[in-house]
């Protein structure tokens, strides 16, 4: 490893035990999935941590008292030596989850990865049919592959989250998607709206949805939560952009969790690259534990001090930290503004109006995301 010398600024000692890390091993991704948060610009293969480097760095999460890996991309199947990873991960003592597509799953690859220690498995669903769900991921007769992997992982004994991702071309299907989540056994559903960061802002006009569509997801939300509880717990993440109060994103900036990059880099959260003119150290050139708590980026957000009014003054300003600083960077021009998504930001009614311009004449051609710099739908 190459040192080099990080700033010599003070611990954060309120931060100092990050909970959960994002190991996103790989940008590559069989999906086209126009909602992707990852950055426009993606890793190349090339500059991906070897096997080795990320086993150190395992060992170097499991010494700074990191309890969680998440095994994120692009799509970590892709990787030849996940089963590894996962296996090195599990002996240091690491809780280990897989964020998957699943549609390179087998069900040898399944016992493997159960048999290395993997203790959950995260499945992306697009839609309830295969009509909806294969259009929008880019990805012929991935839901049917997506439907057999979560069979497979249930007869392997390892717990299932669903992540359905939901906007205004598939949120008719939100009721289906929760039978589905029942019938495949899944014990957690995520509900996640549309998040727009990365290559999801060239998309958002085709994604957004209507006031409506959203009150009517709520609806079903709130009435699957009463009839499912005890069997199926559903969390629910609402646009941002007709929120009244922001998410305090990731537990807030440099907190409770971190990612690394496919290529090392420790960023405070999966879209930061956006934000421009902020340098991220890798875990190529400095020990792990000394970037999070010496990070200029890491420390840059971190806390209270850096805010300007009106969340300087604002009783909130602990429990959210402001909101999201990259949809504040991408919405007002300013990482360290009041995000948007928050009613007291000036920005706000503008940011509302927008989305309810797009989701009534926003169309409904994708541009795909792939290692081709995008493909727009036929
Ligand atoms: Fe949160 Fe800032 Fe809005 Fe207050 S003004 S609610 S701290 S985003
Ligand atoms: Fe980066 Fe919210 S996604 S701070």
């Amino acid at each position: 490893m190459e040192d080099r010398a990080l700033p010599d600024t003070e611990t954060p000692t309120a931060y100092s035990i990050p909970m959960a890390v994002l190991a996103e091993l790989t940008h590559r991704c069989p999906l086209q999935c126009p909602y992707c948060s990852n950055p426009v610009e993606m890793e190349q293969a090339s500059r991906e941590l070897s096997t080795a480097e990320w086993q150190r760095v395992m060992g170097e999460l499991a010494a700074l008292g990191v309890l969680q890996i998440h095994f994120s991309g692009g799509e970590p199947l892709v990787r030849k030596d996940l089963v590894d990873l996962v296996a090195h991960a599990d002996g240091v003592g690491l809780y280990t989850n897989l964020i998957t597509s699943a549609v390179m799953l087998t069900e040898a690859r399944v016992a493997a990865l159960a048999e290395a220690g993997l203790a959950h498995v995260q499945i992306s669903v697009q839609g309830a049919t295969a009509a909806v769900a294969d259009r929008v991921g880019g990805f012929r007769d991935g839901h049917a592959k997506k439907v057999q992997a979560a069979e497979w992982v249930r007869a392997a004994g390892l717990a299932l989250t669903l992540n359905a991702v939901m906007h205004r071309q598939n949120l008719h299907q939100l009721p289906e998607i929760v039978d589905m989540a029942v019938a495949m056994g899944a014990q957690r559903l995520e509900v996640a709206h549309v998040q727009y960061y990365g290559w999801a802002l060239k998309n958002r006009a085709a994604l957004m949805p209507s006031v409506a569509q959203l009150d009517e997801a709520t609806r079903v939300v709130e009435q699957a939560q009463a009839r499912l509880s005890g069997v199926l717990a559903i969390d629910y993440v609402i646009p941002d952009y007709y929120a009244v109060r922001p998410k305090t994103c990731m537990g807030g900036w440099g907190r409770q969790f971190f990612n690394i990059s496919p290529s090392g880099k420790v960023l405070p959260c999966h879209a930061a690259e956006t934000i421009t003119g902020l340098r991220f150290d890798s875990v190529r050139e400095a020990p792990l534990a000394e970037i999070w708590h010496r990070s200029e980026a890491l420390n840059r957000y971190r806390g209270t001090a850096w805010m300007k009014e009106p969340c300087r003054s604002c009783a909130h300003a602990e429990e959210d930290f402001g909101g999201c600083r990259c949809q504040a960077f991408a919405l007002a021009g300013d990482a360290a503004a009041t995000d948007p998504a928050c009613a007291l930001s000036p920005l706000h009614a503008q940011v509302f109006a927008l989305a309810d311009t797009e989701a009534a004449t926003g169309g409904d051609r994708f541009l795909y995301r792939n290692f081709s710099g995008g493909v727009p739908e036929a």
